[in-house]
């Protein structure tokens, strides 16, 4: 079975590398074709597994927004030889061929009550959105004696055009923009400037390897963010902080999002000695104006950070930290023995680029 998934295209490698973490780390074993920036191909799914796939990657993906189970691919070319390049589907004999090669599928073993079709192009692809898409319409009604539902289909049939492929897909889940945006920081019930967007928190905690009932640290937990997205995904939480409202409001956070399995220190990183190692850490140490650093330089706070983690977390444990590109990060992970596994970089504006660093520990 093969699913195609479609990906925010605001970051060039953070999707992709988010994917390839969780596919990994949940054991899904799938070939990747990268089809174009914010299309991938996921190939020969087991199909005993692949509902239980599908189902964990919509759980557990920030950065991907609809998965869809491909019924069929086609190259567009073979619709009409004389076409080579610059492809033209308004052309009649061209969406004629199309729309006769759509008759030949079995439609009832996709439709269930009722239905909508939709389009979606990708580089730039010159199509005749409306016209394909009223045509496979008439073919589906016809071929299954349903009926058209646009406002809340049973099955959502989505043709998706890119380059030289056509991809004739059935949805299978859609991110809800509104779970991002309601668990931005404003709307919880302890806020704090500074605190990270939870997608990008979720990326990271992916980015980490964090498997469901693994022990998650963030030692400068602030309000919570990354503990909450932890959380979400099933892991068990350690947060800590140097300040205890911080500590003490991350506590009503975690709550709110009825998260329970959790630990809260009142404590400086540096002092830290758990008696448990922890599988991971996610975290976005103090650096800049709206992130207290306590009167410490960022280069000292990263170095002793980085230094007492090492005592507290399990051998090959993975790290993800944020930084600003103003630190020389690698400096410091050689001086202590870290070895750097990947990096993305986020412009937050003119004068601040973050860098997303995953991290682990030499022997
Ligand atoms: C950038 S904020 C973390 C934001 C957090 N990710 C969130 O979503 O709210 C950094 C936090 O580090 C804490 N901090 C600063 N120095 C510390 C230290 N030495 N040990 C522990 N926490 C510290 C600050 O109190 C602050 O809450």
């Amino acid at each position: 079975m093969d699913l195609l998934l479609i990906q925010s295209q605001e970051h060039d490698t953070l999707p992709l590398a988010e994917l390839k973490a969780v596919l990994e780390n949940e054991n899904i074993n799938s070939e990747i074709e990268v089809i174009t920036n914010g299309l991938i191909h996921l190939k020969n799914l087991k199909k005993e597994e692949y509902v239980n796939n599908y189902q964990i990657l919509a759980r557990r993906l920030a950065y991907t927004h609809e998965i869809l189970e491909i019924i069929t691919i086609r190259d567009l070319e073979d619709y009409n030889n004389s076409l080579k390049e610059n492809i033209e589907t308004s052309n009649e004999e061209y969406i004629e061929n199309m729309i006769e090669d759509f008759n030949t599928i079995d439609w009832n073993n996709y439709i269930e009550d009722n239905f909508a079709v939709r389009l979606k192009r990708f580089n730039k692809v010159s199509v005749d959105t409306v016209r394909l898409e009223r045509k496979l319409g008439g073919i589906i009604k016809l071929a299954t004696n349903t009926i058209v539902n646009l406002d809340a289909p049973t099955s959502f049939i989505k043709l998706i055009i890119s380059k030289n492929k056509l991809f004739l897909t059935i949805r299978r889940f859609k991110l809800n923009k509104k779970h991002f945006q309601e668990m931005k920081p404003h709307k919880r019930p302890f806020f704090y400037p500074g605190s990270m967007n939870p997608k990008l928190a979720r990326g990271m905690v992916n980015l980490s390897k964090v498997k469901e009932g693994d022990l998650v640290l963030d030692p400068f937990c602030g309000t919570g963010g990354i503990l909450i997205e932890a959380g979400l995904i099933g892991a068990k939480l350690i947060g800590s902080d140097i300040n205890w409202k911080m500590k003490n409001g991350t506590c009503i956070n975690l709550e709110h999002y009825g998260l329970t399995d959790y630990k809260l220190y009142h404590l400086d990183v540096r002092e830290m000695k758990l008696i448990d190692k922890v599988d991971a850490v996610v975290t976005d140490p103090p650096y800049g104006i709206s992130s207290s650093t306590c009167g410490e330089n960022n280069e000292n706070i990263f170095y002793q950070f980085l230094d007492s983690i090492a005592k507290n977390i399990k051998k090959n444990g993975i790290i993800t930290i944020a930084s600003p590109d103003s630190l020389n990060l690698d400096k410091i992970l050689n001086e202590l023995n870290y070895e750097l596994i990947e990096r993305h970089e986020i412009k937050m504006h003119k004068s601040l680029t973050r860098i997303i660093s995953v991290i682990s520990k030499r022997d």
